[in-house]
């Protein structure tokens, strides 16, 4: 092999030639802004184009913006949900490799089905099994997938024209969710924070009931479900429950599943055969 072969080899391509000897210019795959000359050392760094800068500033926007709805639209138990992600889920066996990978190929069918192909994705299991952390996981990996945002249709003068919005997706623990509903009737302040969380819950492109089923089981609380599921019929939702398919029909009724199950082939992951990691954590 000749010595641009070892280059493209150890990933270099070449890329012009150089203005101060005219030998063959390189660049690291990885790095196509940085060029070198292997015959007389000279380098350049080549400078983002206007419109590249102006991409990378408008991508920081809608990400911003993205992350600041989910902050200021949702209602957790510990802010250490917002940390949970593919990158720090670290699968122990087999099991928990084919959870990741499931929730993988869902999250990017999730991004690419944005706008018009709604998605209600169950993850079922026991405590501590990693539910909530792959639900909050499937939101970043959509959220990274889609560029943070979706083209929306709008009247630009005397047309209509594709815009990139940020996408709007929020969080909401189901119980802590129902408690605050039962604040807010006597405390101002909480039925304020109940209308901005409530309203997102139903209006957001993506929308993670954390811990269905966790509540005491009353009338109120299922009527609660009932109505959302009424206006969230066709909207992508992550559930995350303890409870089995029977027991949430039980619960919830027939109504309410039957639209959840609506768009839900395909999209159950069970967490069955899983350990509990907040046991493994202690040491149990
Ligand atoms: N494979 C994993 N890699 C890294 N951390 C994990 C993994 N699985 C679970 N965890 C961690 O274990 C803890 C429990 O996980 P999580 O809260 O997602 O469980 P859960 O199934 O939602 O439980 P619950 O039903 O009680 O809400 C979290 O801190 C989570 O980050
Ligand atoms: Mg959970």
């Amino acid at each position: 092999m000749d010595i641009s072969g070892l280059k493209t080899r150890f990933g270099f391509l070449q890329s012009g030639t150089c203005p101060q000897c005219g030998a063959p210019l390189y660049h690291p795959k990885t790095c196509p802004h940085v060029h070198g000359c292997f015959e007389c050392g000279y380098t350049s760094i080549a400078t983002k184009s206007q419109e590249e800068r102006l991409r990378e500033i408008q991508l920081q926007n809608r990400k911003d913006e993205a992350l600041n709805y989910l902050r200021n639209t949702s209602c957790f138990g510990s802010p250490k949900v917002f940390n949970y992600n593919f990158g720090n889920y670290s699968p122990i066996d087999e099991k928990e490799a084919q959870v990741r990978n499931k929730a993988l190929n869902m999250a990017d069918k999730l991004a690419k089905g944005i706008k018009n192909d709604p998605m209600h994705i169950f993850l079922q299991g026991g405590t501590g099994r990693g539910k909530t952390h792959i639900a909050m996981a499937m939101m970043y990996e959509v959220l990274h997938e889609s560029d943070y945002s979706k083209a929306v249709k709008k009247r630009v003068g005397d047309k209509y024209e594709y815009k990139q919005t940020p996408l709007a997706v929020t969080f909401v623990n189901w119980s802590r969710f129902m408690t605050l509903k039962q604040e807010s009737i006597r405390d101002d302040d909480k039925a304020s924070q109940f209308t901005l969380i409530n309203t997102s819950l139903q209006t957001a492109d993506i929308a993670i009931i954390d811990d269905l089923g966790k509540e005491s089981n009353n009338d109120w609380y299922f009527q609660t479900f009932d109505e959302l599921m009424e206006i969230r019929e066709d909207q992508h939702i992550i559930i995350t429950t303890n409870l089995e398919g029977e027991d949430l029909i039980k619960r919830y009724g027939d109504r309410s599943m039957s639209r959840l199950r609506k768009h839900a082939r395909g999209n159950f992951i069970s967490f069955a055969g899983i350990q509990d990691h907040r046991m493994l954590k202690e040491g149990k």
